[in-house]
């Protein structure tokens, strides 16, 4: 296979001095520095259409439209890549790696094709997992889920939704950490950590990995686990798309049964006491590792109040257990409480979170701190004022626990980059979720946001309650994650990306997601 690999590689550049040998070789890449010199440019992507065929699809074909309608954002559509490759399978991915490294890029003068990687598609903002001008590698054939005959994981193609993951394990009676939110990808939250129903008990998604299958930038395709390649094993957690494409995520598998869960509604009338049972919650040093929350308050621009919709999840079969009832004492507007499976509740969810909208996500990180909730619910509701006349506007501010038990399951589950500690104490995550009708208003949306985010910034430094983590899957363009993993973490990612990407083809050319050199 080597052989034939390389070969339709050098065919399709039309490269005499190419060897199967410095394809392969991760060092080997000095003798293509020069290569570019000629001053002839190959076209990207009829150089992969030489070597990959009918998986290279353009512009009017119905598999390349079919693949750009179905970003879960309007900003993300609108992209329009040169091509979209559309590999079958780990070795498609190592030739459309190698063949974009050597090609040189008509686009820009750079060395080299740029290009994007994509699985679910779920980012909202503009070029994360799409390219203008580019090449986009879409993983959606990858979709295959397979438990293990142990039962004990699950190896999941990067491609698949968190749909087709529950429709395989719940019906086995197993489960596994994943997007609470049914039509969510699996690469991308996978890498960049990933929160689920289970991570008071079981840590950040990607805790429950075992095994990642990553194509390199020298179109070698290695196994990172725990005792093979364990630098990269730890940097792809976290590490986002910085060290290879990533074509296959084998991952814990656990016995669960039903749960207790649902949507409750409140009315702003009980903010502050929802605050305080909030703070109550996070901090509780018993925290009960089987409850799970996300607090969202709403605003009804016919009404001109606020609302919140509380997601409470329980993973076991138990109504209304104590840890929620601060929450639930106070005087609920509606319920979909019940119990249920766990492709149930990520399905509730999905109904609520359409694709095809422009949407705009930002988030921070803070200490536990009802104080915090309150300041920034103020804030926000001064800035909503001013965004009356946005057509189709949805203003929604959500909280997330972050009880220290999570960092404790993410150490004893082998740790990851993420750079949080049990020592950070007790946390909230804080994401702004924009959803709007019209382009124009864009460049609004996103500014007035952003003020009242900087805002909110000022204050939590001001209370002392400002943390350097930024949740990568949750984050804006404009903000930098992987730099609020922390200095330590910062220079160990840069390692391993030295060391597998020496060329740095995962920094320069594939310019979308979040970079580890500034
Ligand atoms: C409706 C909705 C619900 C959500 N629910 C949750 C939730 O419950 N928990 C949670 O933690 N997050 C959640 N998120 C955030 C989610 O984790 C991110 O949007 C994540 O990026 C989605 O993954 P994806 O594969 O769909 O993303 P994509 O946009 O396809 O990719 C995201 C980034 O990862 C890179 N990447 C993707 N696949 C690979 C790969 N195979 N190899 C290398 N790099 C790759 C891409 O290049 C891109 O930069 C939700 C988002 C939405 C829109
Ligand atoms: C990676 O591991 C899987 C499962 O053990 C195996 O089938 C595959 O051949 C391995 N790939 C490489 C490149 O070692
Ligand atoms: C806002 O309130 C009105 C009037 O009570 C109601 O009809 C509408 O559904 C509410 N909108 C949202 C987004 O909840
Ligand atoms: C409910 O709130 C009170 C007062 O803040 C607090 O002492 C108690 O621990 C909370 N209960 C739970 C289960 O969080
Ligand atoms: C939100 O802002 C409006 C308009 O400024 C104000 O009338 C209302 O009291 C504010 N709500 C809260 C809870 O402060």
């Amino acid at each position: 296979m080597k052989r034939v690999f390389a070969f339709a590689v050098t065919a399709a550049l039309g490269l005499s001095n190419l060897t199967s040998a410095s394809l392969h070789s991760e060092k080997g890449h000095a003798s293509f520095s020069t290569w570019g010199g000629h001053g002839k440019k190959v076209n990207c992507c009829s150089a992969l259409s030489r070597v990959l065929g009918g998986k290279v699809v353009f512009p009017d074909s119905a598999a390349y439209e079919e693949s750009i309608a179905s970003y879960w954002s309007a900003q993300e559509e609108a992209v329009s890549p040169n091509c979209v490759v559309l590999p079958e399978n780990a070795e498609d991915v190592a030739m459309a790696v190698a063949t974009l490294r050597h090609s040189r890029g008509h686009v820009r003068d750079h060395d080299g094709c740029q290009f994007a990687i994509r699985s679910g598609g779920h980012t909202p903002w503009a070029g994360a997992a799409n390219i203008e001008d580019g090449v986009t590698i879409d993983l959606s054939n990858f979709n295959r889920v397979e438990v293990s005959s142990d039962r004990s994981t699950v190896i999941i193609g990067p491609g698949s939704s968190w749909r087709e993951v529950y429709d395989v394990v719940v019906p086995q009676g197993l489960a596994t950490g994943g997007g609470r939110v049914a039509n969510v990808g699996v690469g991308g939250l996978v890498l960049g950590g990933g929160v689920s129903f289970f991570s008071p008990r079981k840590g950040f998604v990607c805790d429950g990995v075992k095994r990642f299958e990553v194509v390199l930038a020298s179109g070698r395709i290695v196994n990172a686990t725990q005792d093979s390649h364990h630098d990269l094993w730890l940097a792809l957690k976290g590490g986002s798309n910085n060290f290879g494409v990533v074509t296959a995520i084998e991952q814990e598998v656990f016995e669960q049964g039903d749960l207790w869960g649902g949507s409750v509604g409140f009315d702003e009338s009980t903010f502050e006491q929802q605050f305080a049972a909030f703070e109550a919650f996070t901090g509780n040093p018993d925290y009960d590792p089987y409850a799970s929350l996300i607090h969202s308050r709403i605003y009804n621009f016919t009404t001109k109040t606020w609302f919140t919709i509380a997601q409470f999840e329980y993973t076991k079969p138990e109504a209304y257990p104590p840890i929620f009832e601060n929450f639930t004492s106070l005087p609920t507007t509606f319920s979909t409480t019940r119990i249920s499976n766990l492709r149930d509740f990520t399905e509730e969810l999905a109904v609520s979170n359409p694709p095809g909208q422009r949407r705009m996500f930002v988030t921070s990180t803070y200490s536990n701190s009802a104080e915090m909730l309150k300041q920034i619910f103020l804030m926000a509701n001064e800035t909503v004022r001013q965004m009356e006349d946005v057509s189709g506007l949805i203003f929604i501010l959500s909280s997330q626990p972050e009880p220290t038990i999570i960092q404790k399951a993410s150490a004893e589950a082998g740790g990851n980059s993420l750079g949080l500690t049990v020592e950070d104490g007790p946390l909230f995550n804080f994401q702004w979720t924009l959803t709007w009708d019209d382009a124009e208003d864009d460049e609004r949306v996103e500014q007035q946001v952003r003020d009242a985010y900087d805002q909110a910034e000022r204050r939590a430094r001001e209370l002392g309650v400002q943390q350097k983590f930024i949740y990568l899957n949750y984050a804006a363009k404009w903000q930098d994650p992987i730099g609020g993993y922390g200095e330590e973490v910062v220079k160990r990612l840069q390692h391993v990306s030295r060391k597998y990407d020496p060329t740095g083809v995962f920094q320069k050319q594939v310019p979308g997601g979040f970079k580890l050199f500034d």
